[in-house]
Order: C-alpha cells, then structure tokens, then sequence
C-alpha cells in the first residue's frame, strides 16, 4: 500500500535548524513520515526532482533514512543521492546539493546534540541553493504538518546503501555515492594541498579530535590520505550511533580530552575540533586557544594567502554576538561588514546576493561561500594553509593580529536549564530599563547605549526583532545577553562579555580577568546570580 492514512502530531515545528527531538519521539509510529510528508508538500511536491539525503551517522539515522527513500518514491522524486550508509556531513551535504544541481536535500542530524536511544536526532530541508530552508519554507511545513491527513510510502524493501551505484525503488533512482569524496575534492580547489603536504613532512603535528562523529572519515581521507599527516592525527575517527557517548561539541567544555592534550606538556602544534555533523569548529595551538570570534578576524585578515580567497573577500559578517574584532579587519582592508541575528540562515542571502564570502560566529561556526553551511573542515584548513605560508605558530599568529588591530578580549557564560519564567522576567526588567541607562555609572563603567538589536536584511528587506539586548560601555566594552535558541531543557542564558584593547600595552592578559569589571558590571545591572541563585556559568567559552 502507498496511501497511508495519518493525523496531525504535536511538536513537529522546525526551530533554528530543522526539527530536532528525543529520538524515541521521532521513532513513534508516523512522526517522521508526518514531517516528512508536510516538507515535501510544503516545497510544492518533489514529483520529478532531484534531492540529496545523509546525515552524522547518529542513532536511527539509517532506518530514518530509508523511511524517507520510500516516501520521495511514493511522491514522485525522479532520484535521490545517498551518501554510503546514509553518511554526508552538513557542508558535505550542502556541496553535493549544489554541485549536482539538486533541487534540494534532508540531512539526518541533531547537530552537536549528543545522540542514542535517549538522546537527540533531527530532520532538517536544505534548498537548492544548498542552505537551510528560510522560515517561509519552515512555517509552511509546520502549517502542514497541523492538517496532514495522510502521507505517501512505497511498499518496498529496504535499499541497499552500502554499495556504491544506482539502483531503483520503483520509479526513483536510489544513487549511493561515497559521502567524502566530492567534498575533499571541493576543499583541494580552495586550498594548497602541496603547501599542506609539505607541512606535513616538515614534522608538523596536528591532532584532529573528531569526537566519533561525522568528520571522522572526512578528516581521515584529507589529513592523513591526501596531507600525509601521520596515521592516527585523527582520533574519534570512527562515527559511531552515540558518538561513543561523547557530547560531540567543540568547546573546551565538551572537547576536553584535546583540550588537555593541547594544554599539556608535549602539545602538537595544532589542534581541532569538529561537531555531531561537522559543521562546527574549534581551533588550537600549542597551549593557545583561539576564540572563535578571533579565528573569525584572522581568517578575514589572512584569506588573500589562501589560492580559494586570492583575489580577496568579497566582504564580511558576522552575527551581532561575534565579537567586533573581524570589524577592525574588514575596516583595514576596506571591506564591506555585515552585523546579523544568531543563526547561520542570515548569512545565506548576503552570500547568495554577492556581498560576503566570509562569516562567523562566536557559537564555533566559520564558513564562506564556497557551500551554504558553516564547514568546520573547511576552517581547519583555512588555519592549516595560513600556518604553512607564514610560518608561524598559532600563538605567534595571534600575537602578531593583536598587535596589529589591537584586541577584543570575549568571553560567553552560559546559565543553562533555567526557569522560562525566572529568565524571561529578568530580561523583560531589562527591557524595560534599557532606556534609562544611558550614562548610568556601574563598577567603574560609564553606559553609552543599550538596546535590543532588530535587523533588517539589506537583500530582502526582512525584519526581525528581538534578537538580543545589547549594552555597550564608554571605551568600547559590550556585554550581550539572549536567550538561547537550540537548548533542549528549561532556558539558557547566553552571556556574551567583550572588551577592546589598542594595545600595545595589555594584550596578553587572561580574558576573564581582563573582563572583571564588565562581568561585575553586568552583574550590577542584570543581577543574573542575585535572582538565579547560581554562584556562576555553567558553561564558560
Ligand atoms: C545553531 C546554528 C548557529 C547558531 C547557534 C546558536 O548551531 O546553526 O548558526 O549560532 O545555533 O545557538 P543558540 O543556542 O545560541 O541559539
Ligand atoms: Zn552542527
């Protein structure tokens, strides 16, 4: 039977990045094919179409995907382009998406949420243009998904998706293609792979934490098989349904093995990290850690030595909680720098209008316009190929940026799993003061201005508020609060704490200590340990 009668289910709007849930939820029976289906009508059907679909490799990803193979059969679609055992990485899947002219792609992940049984999975609609569906394309499905009465599945057995090649599930083409291969050769366009071989011969060590999931094979194949870096640089290389019980999120939280090894006596030169489905990045040297508002700013200054970004950038952005330190680069080089609302999706249209071919994020995302997703390979090997033109280690390289362009000492604290109403009143106090505080003196800290940012996107002209509350100090201090969009359990707080230093004096200080009178002054201002009865963060990057 084709035609499978089904009503609507609670709980299947798509948030920041697709639908994300306990996987026990997606596994009830019709929730996924529900979703499924409401996607695939809300993009006007997939009759005759094209689409990719892989994912990290999590937990139930590979029986989700079949279900969703067996639904495009039942709906139409011409073909589907599967990645071996159902694998593609987010930018991986976002460059096939392009790269062969689909008309769109699902990715099966929850993202750097950890998976199983009792963790996290997620669907997320990717459109031809290889980013994540825009929140017309996403309210469309939720409205669909509120009304459905049916959904379509072929009555088939399962495909094979451990063999490379075609093969048909009635009408569609099923085509297996190895999930790595056209994604390493996309990166062997943009970067020097001779410099980086050479590196690598020269004794370069780099450990490459992959943290069980989706860049494993990824990294293995580009660092060790193609860069010649030694067998074994690449550690958690095996995806695995539960990420080996890892919370595969690259922070010094979450990454802490690396963060030891990088740390400790006998460091590598060079260290990364990367997410459940490897979008994300964290970038180390030998006792350094580079804050990824600063790795932001060094790419931008450093991406003319890089062959992909020779003839320069087309311009910058980064989201308005990035610290500004890419804005002192983009001012120096006289490019174009874009300020927008957390999320990635903002920075699609400005790449697809032209405007920008670099963007940022403090939340470990790097990316350009090389895909429509942020790529955390992809700024390993910005970092790599900038180590092996200057020479440099990474501390030095920072050294040498901050004496340039002086630095934004940034730090975020996070107060995770707190009460909605307890961290909703508080920012409602804020708001309601916001215009009172100008001039207010807190902790030695003089206010110039405070507000809650609303963006407008100069392609589209789309508006959207309450993205934040900003609260800048006189001499160039920030403190930025919101709550965060993708937590799973009650509200979590995101502080984000900045200060600028000229230099050349104090370039080198710790940054929670440089940025003790803003955490006292926000303190002051916000009373986040006052009325939460938290002694501090529960997450600090
Ligand atoms: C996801 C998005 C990022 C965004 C982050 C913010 O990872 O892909 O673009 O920066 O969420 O998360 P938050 O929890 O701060 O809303
Ligand atoms: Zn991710």
């Amino acid at each position: 039977m084709t035609r499978h009668t089904t009503q609507p289910i609670d709980g299947q709007k798509p948030g920041t990045s697709g639908l994300r849930k306990k996987t026990s939820i997606f596994m009830q029976p019709d929730f996924l094919e529900n979703f499924v289906q409401a996607t695939f009508d809300a993009v006007g059907g997939v009759t005759g179409k094209t689409l990719v679909l892989g994912g990290d490799g999590r937990y139930f990803g590979r029986e989700a995907a079949m279900t969703i193979l067996k639904i495009a059969a039942a709906n139409g679609a011409a073909r589907v382009i599967v990645g071996r055992g159902a694998w593609l990485s987010t930018p991986a899947a976002s460059n096939l998406i392009r790269q062969r002219g689909a008309d769109g792609g699902v990715i099966l992940s929850a993202s750097h949420n950890p998976g199983g049984p009792d963790e996290d999975f997620g669907v997320k609609y990717n459109m031809s243009n290889g980013g994540p569906a825009p929140e017309s394309v996403t309210s469309a499905i939720y409205d669909r998904t509120q009304e459905i009465t049916g959904y379509l599945k072929l009555d088939a057995p399962d495909p094979d998706l451990d063999t490379l090649g075609e093969s048909t599930m009635g009408e569609m083409v099923i085509e297996v293609v190895d999930p790595v291969s056209a994604y390493a050769d996309l990166m062997k366009t943009l970067f020097d792979f001779n410099a980086l071989r050479d590196l690598f011969e020269s004794g370069f060590r780099m450990r490459m934490d992959s943290m069980c999931a989706i860049t494993g094979p990824y990294a293995v194949e580009i660092f060790e098989n193609r860069l010649g870096a030694p067998k074994g640089t690449v550690t958690h290389a095996t995806p695995l349904p539960d990420f080996g019980g890892m919370h595969p999120d690259p922070n010094p939280t979450w990454a802490h093995e690396l963060m030891a090894e990088m740390m400790g006596e006998s460091a590598p030169d060079f260290g990364a990290a990367s997410d459940g489905d490897g979008d994300r990045n964290m970038i180390l040297g030998a006792g350094t850690y580079v804050s990824p508002s600063d790795s932001l700013a060094v790419l931008a200054a450093n991406a003319h030595l890089v062959p992909g970004y020779k003839d320069g950038l087309k311009g910058v952005a980064r989201s308005m909680p990035t610290s500004a330190a890419a804005d002192r680069v983009a001012e120096a080089l006289g490019l174009d720098c874009y300020e927008t609302p957390t999320g990635w999706k903002f920075f699609g249209n400005l790449m697809d209008a032209g405007r920008v071919s670099l963007c940022g994020e403090e939340s470990f995302g790097t990316g350009s316009d090389h895909v429509r997703e942020k790529d955390g390979l992809w700024a390993v090997l910005m970092w790599l190929n900038i180590l092996a033109v200057r020479k440099m280690s990474v501390a030095e390289i920072l050294t040498d940026h901050f004496a340039r362009y002086g630095r934004n000492y940034y730090s975020r604290h996070d107060y995770e799993a707190l009460p909605v109403d307890l961290a909703e009143t508080m920012l409602g106090d804020l708001r309601a003061k916001l215009g009172s505080l100008k001039g207010t003196q807190t902790e030695g800290l003089t206010v110039e201005s405070s507000d809650e940012f609303c963006y407008t996107d100069p392609v589209d002209g789309s508006v959207s508020e309450g993205q934040g509350f900003r609260i800048l100090f006189e001499g160039g201090s920030r403190v930025v609060l919101r709550l965060s969009g993708t937590g799973t359990q009650g509200a979590t707080l995101r502080v984000y704490l900045e200060r600028y230093a000229p230099g050349p004096d104090g370039l080198d200080r710790d940054p929670q200590e440089a940025l003790a009178p803003i955490i006292a002054a926000t303190e002051a201002l916000v009373g986040i340990r006052a009325r939460t009865g938290r002694t501090g963060p529960d997450v600090i990057t």
